[in-house]
């Protein structure tokens, strides 16, 4: 078992990678919690046993499900059930689970320890790790959540082996881009090494920027793309495809702007491909449509600001020409 530290002074926590880390749940346990509030969706067959008295809450499954209703239907079944603030939540599932049921703890009682544990590859090298949770909006997703860090993250390996073969491709992605953010040789090392050595990476950024006042941003690079293509919403991709294409878009706009060589864009391409994964834009992608879904990113502090490798590694930097993001989409078609 791997144990990584996410620092945040009184409020770190361990996240706990390997075969069976799950089955360690009792020993990350807040002291003195009487309940655990197991919260997990249909078809996330991940069984755990927190050893002291518990029961499940079942949310609903999908993206669909990551609503207010749910945080409200979540809390007032643990009103119900009699759930305190000494309690614990445990949140067993996607990203989906762990960013509502992680929410629905930050507000019940003003805030109940929860145990994370990410069942995806996506959940366990980004969304259980640093603390924000919440919920969509029609208007727009995660537009309504809180920083609420878990008390501890269980990363089970064992439980990535039954996933479909769709949803682990969606969390290579995700992981891809960390080997531009200072993990070396990640595409060679074990499984259960490659999550822990993202986690530890997650970890080192969100010591340093909890709350994103900065450098948190970084954990966004390929994301400008990503998510302007997932606002489209037009495109048959999953989250970590539509990365993985915006990690190459975002290398080939450094080329272009002159921040990094031919051979750092290559070793984007041999990342992304080694993975398996999409290099090019969707067919029948509208670039224009795409120029203006940039300026829209949440991210967007004022222009359009992108994620960049370049002399310093990876930082924001702000990008306005509009002719040179539409040519280089042009370039990945
Ligand atoms: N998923 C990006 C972050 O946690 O900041």
């Amino acid at each position: 078992m791997i144990t990584v530290q996410v620092d945040l002074g009184e409020r770190s926590y361990p996240v706990l990678v390997g075969a069976g880390a799950r089955h360690r749940l009792l020993e990350v346990l807040p002291v003195g919690a009487r309940r655990a509030a197991v919260v997990t969706s249909p078809g996330i067959d991940v069984p755990v046993d927190p050893g002291i008295e518990h029961r499940t809450f079942a949310m609903p499954a999908g993206e669909e499900a990551k609503h207010l209703g749910t945080v409200e239907d979540l809390c007032r079944d643990w009103a119900a059930w009699g759930l305190t603030r000494g309690d614990v939540v445990v949140a067993v599932g996607g990203g989906v689970v762990t960013d509502t049921a992680g929410f629905a703890a930050a507000i019940y009682h003003r805030g109940v320890p929860v145990v994370h544990v990410p069942t995806t590859l996506l959940g366990q090298v980004d969304a259980a790790i640093g603390g924000k949770t919440g919920v969509n909006l029609p208007e727009g997703k995660n537009l309504v959540g809180a920083f609420w860090q878990p008390c501890a993250v269980l990363c089970d390996i064992e439980a990535l082996e039954t996933l479909p073969p769709w949803e682990y491709r969606s969390g290579l992605g995700e992981m891809a881009k960390y080997a531009f953010l200072g993990v070396d040789h990640l595409p060679d090392l074990p499984l259960d090494e490659a999550v822990a050595a993202c986690v530890a990476c997650k970890a080192e950024v969100v010591a340093a920027d909890e709350r994103e006042g900065g450098r948190r941003a970084v954990l966004n690079y390929g994301h400008t793309l990503a998510h302007a293509l997932e606002t489209a919403g037009r495109y048959d991709l999953r989250h970590g495809e539509a990365v993985a294409i915006g990690l190459v878009y975002a290398a080939e706009l450094a080329r272009a702007l002159g921040r990094i060589d031919g051979e750092r864009v290559a070793e984007h391409r041999r990342v992304v491909g080694g993975y398996d994964l999409p290099m090019t834009v969707p067919p029948g992608l509208d670039p224009d449509e795409v120029v203006d879904l940039f300026a829209r990113d949440k991210k967007a502090v004022e222009g359009v600001t992108f994620v960049l490798d370049g002399p310093r590694g990876v930082e924001p930097v702000r990008v306005e020409d509009r002719r040179l993001l539409r040519a280089t989409l042009e370039a990945l078609r």
